[in-house]
C-alpha cells in the first residue's frame, strides 16, 4: 500500500532512496529498508520496523556505496511490523532481491509447495513467497530471470507493484504492476521508479506510467523495455509530469494537513477555474460536453467511493437530484463490488477518488464495465488507474494531496459534483437560466467565503485545548450538513482518535441521544437555510439534556448561537454550496485536537494515504 522507489543510473543510489521514501512517507506505514548492490558488488539489504528515520540510523555505518538500488515502506497486510518481516525479502541464495506493495492472495498454497521443496522463508509475509518462485523457477528450469519474472507473475493472484535486484546483473532492474501504482521516471541515462510521482519529480518530468500486468525492464544505457505478462513487448507511452517540487513541500506549515486546509480558496478556484461562466450561467467541463449524447441518455447514476470521496459523493447525490432530476444512488466500493449490483447500459458509474488509485473503486468501475455502463471519473492524481480506466472525467487540479486526512480533496471534489449537477440541469433544463445564473455566480464567491472562514483560526485553536479530553464525539447535520457532518466526524477520529460518530440530526432520537450527558461534545452543522427549525429543535433537545453544544452557525445567526457553548460563524450561500464552507471549522477543529493531543496528524497510526489493497 504504501511506498516503492527504486534508482538505476551514475548516481550514488542510497540518498536518492532515503529522499524517495520520505516523499512518500505521506502514504503511511510502519517499517522501512533497501537494498543496494554496493561497490564491492555486495547485494545487501538494510530494514526495520518504524520510520525512515530508524532505517536511516541502522544504516548508518554500514557500506551504502553503489549505483542500482531499491527501497519500501511497508504497511503490513501479512505478519506483524517487524524488522524481518520488513521489505526488502531476500530470495533463498540471496542473489535476489525483492520489494513489493499490495498482496499475494494464493501466498499460502504457493509457500507450502515451495516449502516443501526446500525454500526456507524467514519472514511471515505473501511477499517472500513471490521471489523464492522466481528463484525456484531459474534453478529448477534453468532460465534467466528475464524469463522467470513473468512466468512466475503468471502464478500469483492478488495485487502488486514490485521491484526486483539481481546481483549477477547490477546494471539490471526489473519492475512490475498489477492493481497498485507504478511509476518510472526517466532521466539522462538514468531511470526512477516510485509507487507515484513525488519521489521523481526532482529529478526528471519525464514518466511512464506502467500499465495492468506489465513488466518493464531496465538497464544502464539501454533504452526501457515493457512486457505484457505473456512477454508480449508493449509501447512506452512517455508523459510530462504537470506537478512542482514546491507543491510536495509544506511551504512554511508545521504539518501538510495544515497547509492543505489553508490552501482551499486557490485549490478551490483552481478547480473551477475556466470551468465557470457566470454570465451564461453555464459550467463547461470537457469531459462533460465531449460525452454530451452519452450522458444525457442515462436513466440513473451510480457514485462508488471510499471514505472522504464517498461522502462528497454524497453531496453529490442532494446535488443532482435537486438540480438535474436525474436518480443517483451512493456505494461504498467495497460493497459494491461484492454484493451482485444490478445495472444496466444506460447507467453512469461515476468513481471518485483523490488517489484515483483506491483498490476497491477501480475493482468497482471494472464491474460497473463489465455491465456496459458508461464510467466518469473524478480524480485528483493525473494519469492515476482510475483516471485512466474510466471512459471520461474530470480532475480536481487541486496538486498533490499529502496530509492522510482528505481535506482540500473533498472540497474540491464536492465543487466538481456541483459543476456537473450544473451541467445536467442546463442540458435537460431542469432549472431556470436565471436560476443557474445565481448559482453559478456563488460557486464563483465560494472561495473568498473559505478565505474569510479560515481567518478565525484561532478561535478554533483556543476551543480546542477545551475538547482533548472527550472520548466520545457526535456530529449532525441535516439535507445538504448531514454527508458534512459524517466527514467532520471522520476527521476527528482519523487524527486524534477520539470515537466520532456523524448523524443525520433527526435520527439522534433514534438511538444516540441515549449517549448525551455533560461530557459529551456535540457539533451540529446549523447554517440558516435548508432545514433551520428543524435542527433548531434538534439542538433544543441536547441542550435539555445537557450535551456540550458546538455549533457552526450562519454569520448574524444569534438563536442557534445562544443555545450553544461555542459557535462558529460561516458566511451566508446557497445551500446546495453550503458543505464547501461548513466543513472548514470542523477540519480545522479537528486538526487542533490532534495537535493538542500531540498526534501525527499528517500520518495518523494505522492509516495509509492510498488504499491500494482491498
Ligand atoms: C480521508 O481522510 C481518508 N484518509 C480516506 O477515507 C480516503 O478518503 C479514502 O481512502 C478514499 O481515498 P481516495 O479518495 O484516494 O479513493
Ligand atoms: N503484503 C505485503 C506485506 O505485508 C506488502 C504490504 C505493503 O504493501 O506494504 O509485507
Amino acid at each position: 500500500m504504501c511506498g516503492i522507489v527504486g534508482y538505476l543510473g551514475g548516481r550514488n543510489a542510497y540518498p536518492i532512496l532515503i529522499k524517495g521514501l520520505q516523499r512518500l512517507e505521506y502514504r503511511g506505514y510502519d517499517s522501512a529498508g533497501v537494498a543496494l548492490i554496493n561497490d564491492n558488488g555486495n547485494l545487501v539489504i538494510y530494514k526495520t520496523k518504524g520510520k525512515v528515520e530508524d532505517l536511516i540510523r541502522v544504516s548508518r555505518d554500514q557500506d551504502v556505496s553503489g549505483t542500482v538500488g531499491i527501497a519500501h515502506t511497508r504497511w503490513a497486510t501479512h505478519g506483524e511490523p517487524s524488522d524481518v518481516n520488513s521489505h526488502p525479502h531476500f530470495s533463498e541464495n540471496q542473489n535476489l532481491a525483492l520489494i513489493h506493495n499490495g498482496i499475494i492472495e494464493n501466498y499460502q498454497s504457493l509457500k507450502t509447495e515451495l516449502s516443501r521443496k526446500g525454500y526456507h522463508f524467514r519472514s511471515d509475509t505473501d511477499t517472500e513467497v513471490v521471489i523464492q518462485l522466481i528463484q525456484y523457477l531459474m534453478d529448477s528450469q534453468g532460465i534467466s530471470l528475464e524469463e522467470a519474472v513473468p512466468m512466475a507473475l503468471q502464478h500469483v493472484v492478488g495485487a502488486y507493484a514490485l521491484a526486483i535486484l539481481d546481483k549477477n546483473h547490477p546494471e539490471r532492474m526489473i519492475a512490475a504492476r498489477k492493481g497498485s501504482p507504478l511509476v518510472v521516471g526517466i532521466g539522462e541515462n538514468e531511470f526512477f521508479v516510485g509507487s507515484d510521482a513525488s519521489p521523481i519529480i526532482e529529478y526528471t518530468n519525464k514518466v511512464v506510467y506502467i500499465g495492468e500486468e506489465q513488466i518493464v525492464f531496465l538497464e544502464k544505457g539501454k533504452e526501457m523495455r515493457i512486457t505484457d505478462l505473456r512477454s508480449v513487448e508493449q509501447t512506452a507511452e512517455i508523459r510530462e509530469l504537470e506537478m512542482s517540487l514546491s507543491q510536495i513541500e509544506k511551504g512554511g506549515y508545521p504539518h501538510f494537513m495544515l497547509k492543505e486546509i489553508f490552501e482551499q480558496p486557490q485549490t478551490l478556484l483552481a478547480s473551477m477555474q475556466g470551468r465557470l461562466h457566470p454570465e451564461l450561467g453555464v459550467v463547461k467541463l470537457s469531459g462533460f460536453i465531449d460525452n454530451r449524447k452519452r450522458l444525457l441518455s442515462a436513466k440513473r447514476i451510480v457514485i462508488c467511493a471510499c471514505g472522504t470521496s464517498w461522502h462528497a459523493g454524497l453531496i453529490g447525490k442532494y446535488l443532482i437530484e435537486e438540480l438535474a432530476h436525474i436518480p443517483v444512488e451512493v456505494e461504498y466500493s467495497s460493497e459494491f463490488r461484492y454484493r451482485k449490483p444490478v445495472l444496466f447500459p444506460t447507467d453512469i458509474v461515476v468513481a471518485i477518488s483523490q488517489s484515483g488509485e483506491t483498490a476497491d473503486t477501480l475493482a468497482a468501475i471494472q464491474l460497473a464495465r463489465e455491465a456496459g455502463a458508461f464510467l466518469f471519473g473524478i480524480c485528483n492524481v493525473v494519469g492515476s488507474s482510475i483516471a485512466r480506466a474510466t471512459d471520461t472525467g474530470c480532475y480536481t487540479h487541486i496538486g498533490p494531496e499529502i496530509g492522510v486526512a482528505s481535506t482540500k480533496a473533498f472540497t474540491a471534489q464536492v465543487a466538481t459534483l456541483s459543476l456537473i449537477a450544473l451541467s445536467f440541469a442546463e442540458q435537460l433544463n431542469t432549472i431556470s437560466e436565471s436560476r443557474r445564473q445565481e448559482l453559478v455566480s456563488e460557486l464563483q464567491r465560494i472561495p473568498e467565503k473559505i478565505a474569510k472562514i479560515l481567518g478565525h483560526d484561532e478561535k478554533i485553536r483556543d476551543l480546542a485545548k477545551t475538547f482533548t479530553y472527550a472520548r466520545n464525539c457526535l456530529y449532525l447535520g441535516r439535507g445538504y450538513n448531514y454527508p458534512v457532518a459524517l466527514e467532520g466526524a471522520l476527521k476527528l477520529k482519523e487524527i486524534s482518535y477520539i470515537h466520532a460518530e456523524g448523524y443525520p440530526a433527526a435520527e439522534m432520537k433514534h438511538g444516540p441521544i441515549a449517549l448525551i450527558d455533560e461530557e459529551m461534545p456535540v457539533v451540529v452543522i446549523a447554517p440558516k437555510r435548508g432545514n433551520y427549525e428543524k435542527i433548531l429543535s434538534n439542538i433544543q433537545e441536547i441542550k435539555a439534556r445537557k450535551g456540550r453544544i458546538v455549533s457552526i452557525v450562519t454569520e448574524g445567526d444569534t438563536d442557534v448561537a445562544k443555545l450553544s457553548d461555542w459557535s462558529f460563524e460561516i458566511p451566508d450561500t446557497e445551500d446546495c454550496f453550503e458543505p464547501i464552507l461548513s466543513i472548514i471549522p470542523l477540519q480545522l477543529l479537528a486538526y487542533h485536537i490532534a495537535i493538542a493531543k500531540g498526534r501525527n496528524v499528517d500520518q495518523p497510526r494505522n492509516l495509509a494515504k492510498s488504499v491500494t489493497v482491498e
